[in-house]
């Protein structure tokens, strides 16, 4: 349905680390998984969830972890040197950039070494890059083009407007939009329960607020 991931299915065969991946989520062909991280166990999928976009860890750490029945569109990436945690039912549209770090150093000495170490020898093992880990809570959405940036939480069922570069939390039921994101409005009430069903079927097994595989 979603086509093969010739990508990841190549890194399985070679023995090269991908992640750990449930049964029931699906990789589709755009789909990248980077783990430089060296251990497949650093990138969690849970079931149910579709990844078009691209998962990334660093050399020097960084953990993924996504939740059940989540979606993250054509050309997302979610790049993490830290830790990044993505719970249950979230959408994640096209084109969204997630980072818990700073990508590389805001000296430009350390920057340009770091770039030279990338392209030379590869991603180094030892490096700050600034890490502030990243929470997108239940059922939230994340619009196309959107940016979260290191150490932001979002609220369940929050919403990023399309285009919203995110730099600070995002309360619970809030719709942010904007550069630099702020709140228009709220959405629902805090007592509005979501279901891990659809038509009462598919309930994958509860065993948890996040990270259930
Ligand atoms: C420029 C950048 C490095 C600054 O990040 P930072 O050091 O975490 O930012 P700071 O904590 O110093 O933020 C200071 C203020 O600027 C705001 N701010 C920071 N980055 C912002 C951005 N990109 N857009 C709008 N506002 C921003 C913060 O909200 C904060 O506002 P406040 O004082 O009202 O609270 C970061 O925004 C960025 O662009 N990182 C690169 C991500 C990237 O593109 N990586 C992949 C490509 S290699």
């Amino acid at each position: 349905m979603l086509g093969i991931n010739f990508h990841y299915l190549l890194r399985r065969l070679v023995g090269k680390p991908t992640c750990d991946k449930h049964p029931t989520a699906r990789l589709g062909p755009s789909a990248r998984i980077i783990n430089i991280g060296n251990d497949s166990a650093l990138i969690k999928i849970g079931a149910g969830t579709i990844v078009e976009g691209s998962l990334l860890t660093f050399a020097h750490g960084g953990q993924i972890t996504v939740g059940q029945w989540c979606y993250i569109g054509e050309g997302s990436r979610i790049w993490s040197a830290g830790q990044i945690d993505i719970g249950n039912r979230v959408m994640i549209s096209h084109n969204v950039n997630i980072f818990d770090n700073l990508t590389h150093p805001v000296d430009p000495v350390s920057r340009h070494q770091h770039f030279r170490a990338i392209a030379t020898v590869g991603h180094p093992n030892r490096v700050d890059l600034g890490e502030r880990p990243v929470l997108i809570d239940d059922d939230a959405w994340i619009a196309a083009g959107a940016m979260v940036l290191r150490g932001v939480t979002i609220g369940k069922a929050a919403i990023v407007g399309a285009g919203a570069v995110v730099t600070h939390d995002v309360p619970p039921f809030a719709i942010v939009a904007g550069n630099p994101a702020r709140v228009i409005r709220y959405v629902g009430s805090a007592d509005a329960e979501t279901s891990d069903t659809v038509n009462g079927k598919d309930r994958p097994p509860r065993t948890g607020r996040h990270h259930v595989y």
